[in-house]
């Protein structure tokens, strides 16, 4: 029997589904999480064809009682995409399906040149989750952050106090970095040419810069971050590396690179680093350029996923650090402010850009 709905109870069910789809999205973050944790985009891949449950239950080290929630799990992460379903034994007439990855769960693969994994479990680590259930109190307070509010400092003085989660934080970044660089190399490398030395300014434990430096080894290389970051950089002949403050100094060079720096800071924060990285380099007839890998946050783009984790990315800045994700408006305003002069946005990192700034 088919029961009418009248339009009012329709948009109530819609809406009341609209709020459970809401306050359960964290249900994705952790079943993904679990996911790598269990290591299963690598069991899936190593099995080389599609794995049915068994077989995946199989490879799971767990115990035997919880092997029929596995299919659960996997439930969840094939409606998400991580993973499809393939069938298998067609050809005999058989009806067995089996697990693979998909394009997403591809980049959860561990010892891959492309493995986000490091990220995404730093993302979701206790540390800065945890700051989010505060939220509201940092509204009504005047801690500088929600991660004060909890862990009573700053997130860069976090780092510093605890060396495994500061190695932990830098990982997550060279993954990243590793993905990025690898995508700006192949599609971008005009950026870099005609440049004789470039500083990478908060450039972690020097993924970004090393890759610069192997990629055009003209290019005289430096890594300069805080002393606690590069004090685990082993030294290597194609990077300098140079531990200080960015707020103080900055080493010298044709290019100054800042990967993921400015969207921590605030306005005025910002334009301070920026004032710094215009005194470390040259005028433009001499080749001096400020390269930003940043978003450039866009609501009319017309893609609804790409804006909503701009918008992600600009709450996590809110919740860690002073940051923000900017729209363009709202760069130039930093730029001018700073005393540069003309900036280009090369949009190819899909939610993030390429900026070169001239003074
Ligand atoms: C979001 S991470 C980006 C790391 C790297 N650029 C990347 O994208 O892979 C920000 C970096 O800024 C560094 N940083 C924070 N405060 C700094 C300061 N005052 N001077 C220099 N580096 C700083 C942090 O240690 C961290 O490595």
């Amino acid at each position: 029997m088919v029961l009418m709905q009248g339009d009012e109870t329709h948009d109530l069910l819609n809406a009341q589904a609209h709020v459970w789809n809401h306050l359960f999205n964290f249900i994705n973050s952790m079943s993904l999480k679990c996911a790598v944790q269990l290591g299963i985009p690598d069991i899936v891949h190593s099995h080389g064809c599609p794995m049915t449950l068994p077989q995946l239950v199989a490879a799971l080290s767990i115990a035997p009682a919880r092997a029929a929630h596995v299919g659960r799990l996997m439930r969840l992460l094939v409606h998400s995409g991580f993973f499809a379903v393939q069938e298998i034994n067609h050809d005999q007439g058989g009806d067995k399906e089996g697990y693979v990855l998909t394009p997403s769960s591809r980049l959860l693969l561990r010892d891959t040149a492309t493995c986000i994994s490091p990220f995404l479990m730093m993302m979701l680590d206790p540390v800065l989750v945890k700051p989010w259930h505060f939220l509201n109190t940092w509204f009504l307070g005047d801690d500088p952050t929600p991660f004060h509010v909890v862990h009573r400092t700053g997130v860069w003085d976090r780092m510093a106090q605890d060396p495994d989660l500061n190695n932990f934080f830098n990982e997550a970044m060279a993954c990243d970095a590793r993905l990025a660089m690898s995508i700006i190399i192949k599609e971008c490398s005009p950026v870099f040419q005609g440049l004789r030395s470039l500083v990478d300014v908060g450039g972690g434990t020097g993924t970004a810069a090393g890759t610069i430096a192997e990629s055009f080894p003209h290019v005289k290389c430096t890594v300069f971050d805080l002393p606690h970051v590069v004090a685990s950089v082993p030294k290597s002949q194609n990077i300098d590396i140079v531990g200080g403050n960015m707020f103080e100094s900055i080493p010298s060079a044709d290019a100054v690179f800042l990967k993921w720096i400015l969207h921590d800071w605030s306005d005025e924060e910002c334009v301070k680093i920026l004032r710094r990285c215009k005194e470390a380099i040259p005028s433009k007839e001499e080749g001096g350029k400020v390269i930003i890998l940043d978003m450039v946050v866009n609501m009319n783009n017309g893609d609804y996923k790409l804006t909503e984790t701009q918008l992600f990315f600009d709450l996590m800045m809110m919740v860690l650090a002073s940051g923000k994700e900017r729209n363009e408006h709202e760069w130039r305003k930093i730029f001018i402010e700073a005393g540069f002069t003309h900036y280009t946005i090369t949009p190819i990192l899909g939610v993030r850009s390429i900026i070169e700034v001239y003074p």
